[in-house]
């Protein structure tokens, strides 16, 4: 039984939810704010690693880094592929899983952007992917994550939510559990033609739980962030973000 991440029909019925206008166009904005919180300059190798549909990967090519963008999902990477068609950029795509791909010495910086980690039920499967991209990178080479920290989930959750998008209902329930190291999302869309349910579930990481993951992992340093801008991670954090060193 393939694991929901692994099920391209999820990924094609949160498309339009998970990747709206707004959060398609801001991913330049984003990346600038990389640049600046790494100091990274063009020319570079770098690695979007669950690039999804290319959002990220495109900004970076379009300012002359030299990208790999890998993700499990075909159709995302088709609609990556096309997005660097329309913009005249050539970053490469691979289809590859997160727990097997290593490129040694490949990349000076890497990326795993908006919550694209701990999907894994083994939590030694996220070990691997965090070793594989510490491996992954060059000397001197940096790490940087954004998920939705154990802390804020905390500070902002709520058991469901109704959403209502192009005549689609969809009804979206929670539960936290194994001593808050797990959620669970159980999504209802309701339509014209019926109602479709999927689960997804992931590990929730607190700042301290992903800062010693990446140590364990083999980094040197690793820097906690409340957004891409180098916010504090206090108790007005949007986002978890870590920078790991190599
Ligand atoms: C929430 S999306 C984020 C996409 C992208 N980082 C962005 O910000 O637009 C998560 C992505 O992870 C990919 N993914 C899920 N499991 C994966 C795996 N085991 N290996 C590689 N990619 C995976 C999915 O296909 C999806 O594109």
């Amino acid at each position: 039984m393939p694991a929901w991440f692994e099920n391209p029909e999820f990924w094609r019925a949160h498309f339009s939810r998970l990747f709206t206008q707004e959060r398609l166009e801001s991913a330049d904005g984003e990346i600038a704010a990389i640049e600046k919180l790494v100091g990274l300059r063009p020319p570079a190798q770098v690695l979007d690693l669950c690039c999804g549909p290319g959002r990220h990967s495109v900004a970076l090519a379009c300012r002359g880094y030299a990208v790999t963008g890998v993700d499990l999902t075909a159709e995302y990477l088709a609609q990556a592929a096309q997005r660097a068609e329309a913009a005249g950029v050539t970053p490469q795509f691979l289809q590859r899983d997160m727990r097997s791909f290593r490129m040694a010495d490949g990349f000076h910086l890497a990326i795993n952007l908006f919550t694209s980690f701990g999907y894994f039920r083994a939590i030694a499967d996220d070990a691997k992917v965090l070793s594989n991209v510490f491996r992954s990178l060059k000397s001197g080479g940096v790490f940087v994550m954004d998920l939705m920290g154990k802390e804020i989930l905390a500070r902002c959750f709520r058991e469901r939510d109704w959403m209502e998008s192009n005549g689609t209902l969809l009804l979206e329930e929670r539960i936290v559990d194994e001593d808050w190291s797990w959620i669970t999302n159980r999504c209802t869309f309701i339509d014209d033609d019926g109602r479709r349910d999927f689960s997804f579930s992931h590990r929730i990481y607190s700042a301290q739980e992903l800062r010693s993951a990446l140590l364990q992992a083999g980094f040197a340093r690793v820097s906690i962030y409340g957004d891409l801008h180098g916010a504090p991670y206090d108790h007005r954090a949007q986002r978890l973000i870590a920078v790991a060193h190599t």
